[in-house]
């Protein structure tokens, strides 16, 4: 695999991937946008603005998604409530396509269009609340798209992201992959499960699985707190909160997404799939109530960042 050099290669990699990667999105990771699902993104609003912020009371009225893929955040605070009217906009055709499939099955009402995070197609002021989850770190140019951010919002405005990964946590998410890996055999015997089949090549010679592959090269960045923290300062953000979330959730969460990406997905019985998702749910609920006030944010998995424009 080259190694990318240009910011160019690192949008146009992300555009191919994503776009590959769309059909199966909401169910490779499980995406709910029921009460579960509302549930979760309100849980992660509220932990990146803090309970006392009296922002999420009164609700949004004009929201900005960047990478929004198939709609995860965006549908489901629109669902809720929490947002009036939602803008969404990713880089990935594919994602902007479902993503709008997916409002039309819900019934939900949103505007959607293709856009880079690094050059927004609107006009200063524009939203009061700008958002995105598990996207920054896909970003070439973090300090551009900080700006923009910053530009977009009315003064008095929130950016929240969630779910940009830790540098400590993305090294122990290794672990339990790697171990994942070397029971993968022996967990596909006890499934009576076959091994993923060689993916087939398509009309222009390359294979589903080459795409696959950029998976390791489309994740740029894994973030300390502080560095979060740096950017959204630059671009003149205030009140800027950093959060760690989920530790044990994700060691489970890894470890049973490599199980499962070893094996045909026809053969991963359903049983094995429900055990998978309420045990994340019950660990999310041990890291909350347990380790996320207690220990700081840079050992969790996943960081969330909230700041204000003034
Ligand atoms: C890991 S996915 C997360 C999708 C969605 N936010 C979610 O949580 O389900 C990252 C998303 O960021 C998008 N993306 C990557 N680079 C981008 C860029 N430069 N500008 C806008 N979106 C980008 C991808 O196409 C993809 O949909």
């Amino acid at each position: 695999m080259a190694v990318l050099r240009t910011a160019d290669e690192i949008r146009d990699v992300n555009t191919r991937y994503h776009d590959v990667a769309a059909a199966g999105y909401d169910s490779k990771w499980g995406i709910d946008f029921g009460p579960v699902g509302q549930a979760q993104v309100i849980g992660k609003l509220r932990k990146a603005l803090g309970s006392s912020c009296s922002a999420l009371e009164h609700g949004f009225d004009r929201s900005l998604e960047v990478g929004a893929g198939t709609g995860y955040f965006s549908l489901n605070l629109l669902r809720a409530g929490v947002v009036q009217e939602a803008t969404c906009t990713d880089i990935s055709p594919g994602m902007v396509r479902t993503l709008q499939a997916n409002a039309e099955r819900l019934g939900v009402k949103v505007e959607t269009g293709r856009a880079d995070a690094e050059s927004l197609p609107f006009a200063d002021g524009s939203f009061d609340l700008v958002l995105g989850h598990a996207v920054l770190h896909h970003l070439p140019d973090l300090g551009q798209a900080f700006n923009e951010f910053h530009r977009v919002l009315v003064p008095g405005g929130w950016v929240v992201f969630a779910g940009e990964p830790s540098r400590f946590g993305d090294r122990l998410a290794a672990f339990p992959k790697r171990g994942a890996n070397a029971m993968a055999p022996l967990w596909r015997r006890a499934l009576r499960a076959a091994p993923l089949p060689p993916p087939a090549p398509s009309a222009n010679g390359s294979t589903n699985g080459d795409d696959h592959r950029l998976e390791e090269v489309v994740d740029i960045h894994a973030f300390v707190p502080g560095e979060l923290e740096r950017f959204a300062r630059a671009a003149g953000f205030t009140d800027i909160r950093v959060r760690g979330e989920e530790l044990l959730a994700n060691w489970f969460g890894w470890f049973n997404r490599a199980l499962e990406a070893s094996a045909n997905p026809d053969d991963v019985p359903m049983l094995w799939r429900q055990y998978a998702f309420h045990g994340y749910l019950l660990l999310q609920r041990v890291d909350r109530r347990l380790l996320e006030p207690r220990l700081p944010p840079a050992i969790f998995y996943n960081l969330l960042l909230a700041a204000r424009r003034s």
